[in-house]
C-alpha cells in the first residue's frame, strides 16, 4: 500500500492512550531494539481484537516494554487478566513501571523466565494467546498452548511475514533458522484441521487463528 494511504488509514484509526504514547516515545528515542514494539497501528488492531473477544485470560509470550499487553488489557472481560512472559528482566522492569501508571495495573501479571518452562505450569484456561517471542519456538508455543485454549479462543502470532523473507523459504532458497521456523509455522497452521485462520498482512504479518475443534 502506498505511504499516503497507510497514513490515511492511521489518521482514521482511534488514538491510543497517553501511557501507550509514552512507551512508544521512550522506546523510539532511547532504544536500539525499537522494531520489537507493536506500535500504534498494530496496537490498535490488537486492542480491537481483544475488545471483540472480551477475554477473561490473555497469555502473551514476549512482553518487551508491555505495549501490546496494555493493548490487550483494554478488551478484557470484567475481572479478566493478561499474563505476560519474558526472559528479559531489564525490559520487564520497564514494562512493569509503565503498567503501574495505567488503569490496568492490577490486571497484568508479569512472569519472568523462558516461555517453554512457564507455559506447561499454567493452570488457567486461555481465551487469547499472543505469540511474539523467539521465532524458532513459534510452533512449540502453538502446541504448548493449544490444549489450554478454550474452544472459540484465538491465537495471534506476530511477524509471520518476517519482512518478506518467508517467500524465500517458500521458493526453496536457503534461509536462516528464524525464517524457516516462521514459514513452517504458517504451513503448520494452514494444515491444522482444528482451526480457522487468516494471515493478515498488517505490519510484519499477523496470523490470526481460531480454535474450532
Ligand atoms: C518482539 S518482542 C515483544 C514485543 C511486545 N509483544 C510488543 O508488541 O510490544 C519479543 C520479546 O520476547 C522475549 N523473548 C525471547 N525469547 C523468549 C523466551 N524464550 N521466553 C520468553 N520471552 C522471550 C524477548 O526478551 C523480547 O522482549
Amino acid at each position: 500500500m502506498n505511504e499516503n494511504l497507510i497514513k490515511y488509514a492511521e489518521n482514521y484509526t482511534a488514538r491510543e492512550s497517553e501511557t501507550l504514547r509514552e512507551i512508544a516515545r521512550q522506546c523510539y528515542e532511547k532504544r536500539t531494539d525499537s522494531s520489537m514494539l507493536s506500535g500504534f497501528y498494530q496496537g490498535r488492531v490488537l486492542s480491537l481484537l481483544s475488545k471483540m473477544i472480551q477475554p477473561k485470560v490473555v497469555l502473551e509470550i514476549g512482553t518487551y516494554l508491555g505495549y501490546s499487553a496494555l493493548c490487550f488489557a483494554e478488551g478484557l472481560a470484567t475481572g479478566g487478566k493478561v499474563i505476560t512472559l519474558d526472559v528479559n528482566a531489564e525490559t520487564q522492569a520497564t514494562a512493569k513501571s509503565f503498567a503501574e501508571k495505567s488503569e490496568y495495573k492490577d490486571r497484568i501479571e508479569f512472569r519472568l523466565g523462558s516461555a517453554t518452562e512457564i507455559i506447561p505450569k499454567l493452570d488457567e484456561t486461555l481465551d487469547l494467546v499472543f505469540i511474539d517471542a523467539d521465532k524458532e519456538n513459534y510452533s512449540n508455543y502453538y502446541h504448548l498452548v493449544f490444549d489450554k485454549l478454550r474452544l472459540g479462543g484465538c491465537i495471534i502470532a506476530d511477524n509471520v511475514l518476517w519482512s518478506g523473507k518467508v517467500l524465500q523459504a517458500e521458493s526453496g532458497e536457503e534461509v536462516d533458522p528464524d525464517t524457516r521456523a516462521l514459514h513452517e509455522f504458517n504451513q503448520m497452521v494452514l494444515q491444522d484441521r482444528r482451526v480457522a485462520n487468516v494471515l493478515l498482512p498488517i505490519r510484519d504479518g499477523l496470523m490470526i487463528v481460531r480454535k474450532e475443534k
